[in-house]
């Protein structure tokens, strides 16, 4: 048991910034974004691709009918969402 626990605390600390990035994803936006950001019945554009500076704006401070998100690692999570095809 507990060389189970170490080696999720291993797994847990080795995830890298972009793979936290899509969890956050993931929990956070892909509800109304899509999977890919490819859009939904919830936020019919695309945001895959749009500048960085721009989905951090978005994040922050929301966007037309989006609310601001409070997450911790939002400059991450908008590399992600510009570098989504
Ligand atoms: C509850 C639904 C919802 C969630 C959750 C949500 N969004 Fe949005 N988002 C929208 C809607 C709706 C729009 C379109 C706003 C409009 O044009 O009125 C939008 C617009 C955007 C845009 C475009 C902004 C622009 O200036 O064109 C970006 C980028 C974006 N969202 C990123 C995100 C990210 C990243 C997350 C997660 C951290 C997220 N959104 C979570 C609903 C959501």
């Amino acid at each position: 048991m507990k060389r189970i626990l170490a080696a999720v605390f291993v797994l847990a600390f080795a995830t890298t910034a972009s793979a936290d990035a899509a969890a956050t994803y993931a929990s956070k936006c892909k509800m109304c974004h899509g999977a890919a950001g490819e859009g939904s019945a919830m936020a019919k554009a695309p945001i895959k691709g749009i500048a960085e500076a721009k989905v951090l704006k978005a994040i922050n401070e929301g966007a037309g009918k989006m609310k601001p998100v409070k997450i911790d690692d939002a400059a991450a999570v908008a590399k992600f969402v510009a570098g989504l095809k």
